[in-house]
């Protein structure tokens, strides 16, 4: 199969694949590297002879095809990162190192790994697409009040909420297999969405070398850009292809792409907040936003069934903004 054909996982080493592709034609390279080598067979037709030195290889080979404008991501623990980071420092100019902070308990011992993050990594620092995010303001999960005190700023919320740090604690990761697929990938979904966005256009392409189950993949689909995976295992390979047949590209709302989990937004990009703001009722004065989360008006809100006029026969919807009332059906109604 040509190498440049768009939306598929190609089958074979990376390696291999990776010489097949064009420079400078890629406008996301998204890795996450397997953490060591299992057998040679992992490590491809290289002459490679440590887990280091293939790294290098296929390293290279990603900067090679990543266009000045794009970026690269590799996911990892902070002592893989710090690797990954020197071998790319001649070849790239560093962008962020992202914290993931995994929320675990620490159970046995003190300071266990609970974070893991990005490595961001571009060709040219003034060329590389990025787009500032904004996340939902956090609030206490019982009573919905803001967890952050703005004091005498709260005037100025943004009303969807802060932009975006280099620490993600808002995106949990997935604690058991109902939550994963049959492949238990151990990557929430929302991660993904959250890297696309912050650094890829509409019909961008995204490259994952080491798809697994798709994932990456899964999420440019959704996010309507155009994606290229390449796995070595052939089971793996099929049922993140059986994954992706399943899968819509419908992740926008009003003209906008975004990364949701149910209802809930999880991350915007700033610039889509003009379309954004029609889609929820937005508090007035902002301030109310420290006590009432924003509501989407799509959600029918049934909060008040307090009558709008004194007859028993109104219940009170919200649909978009219009309050309409509703006969109530009575129990005794008698059959007819
Ligand atoms: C850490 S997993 C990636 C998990 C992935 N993010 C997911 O969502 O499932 C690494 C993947 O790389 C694949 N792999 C290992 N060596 C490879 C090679 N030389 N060429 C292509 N794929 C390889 C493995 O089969 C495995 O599926």
């Amino acid at each position: 199969m040509d190498v440049m054909s768009h939306n598929t996982i190609l089958q074979g080493d990376c390696l291999d694949l990776l010489n097949r592709l064009p420079n400078e034609s890629v406008d996301l390279v998204v890795v996450d590297p397997p953490r060591k080598l299992k057998t040679k067979i992992q490590a491809g037709t290289t002459g490679a002879t440590s887990y280091w030195e293939w790294c290098q290889e296929w390293l290279a080979e990603i900067v090679r095809v990543t266009k000045p404008t794009g970026n690269i991501l590799i996911y990892g623990q902070p002592h893989r990162l710090l690797q990954y980071a020197a071998m790319l420092r001649e070849k790239t100019v560093f962008r962020h190192w992202i914290v993931w902070d995994t929320l675990s308990a620490p159970l046995g011992k003190s300071l266990p790994p609970s974070h893991s993050g990005f490595l961001h990594v571009a060709k040219d620092k003034t060329l590389n697409t990025f787009f500032e995010l904004r996340a939902p303001h956090k609030r206490c999960r019982s009573c919905k009040v803001l967890s952050k005190d703005y004091g005498g700023k709260k005037a100025l919320l943004h009303p969807f909420g802060p932009l975006v740090t280099d620490v993600w604690t808002d995106i949990p990761r997935l604690r058991n297999h109902f939550q994963s697929t049959e492949l238990s990938e151990k990557l929430p979904q929302l991660l993904w969405e959250r890297v696309i966005l912050m650094t890829t256009n509409e019909g961008d392409l995204v490259l994952d070398p080491f798809a697994g189950s798709g994932g990456t993949l899964l999420a440019a689909k959704r996010l309507g850009r155009s994606f290229l995976g390449l796995e070595q295992d052939a089971d793996v390979l099929a049922q993140a292809t059986e994954r992706l047949a399943g899968a819509q590209v419908d992740a926008k709302i009003r003209g906008a792409w975004v990364s949701q989990h149910g209802s809930q937004l999880i991350t915007i990009r700033d610039v889509d907040w003009p379309k954004l703001a029609a889609h929820f009722f937005i508090p007035d004065p902002i301030a109310d936003l420290e006590t009432a989360p924003l509501m989407p008006k799509t959600k029918l809100s049934r909060k008040r069934p307090k009558p709008l006029s004194s007859s028993e026969d109104s219940l009170f919807f919200q649909l978009d903004g219009k309050a309409v009332t509703q006969p109530r059906k009575r129990k005794n109604t008698p059959l007819k």
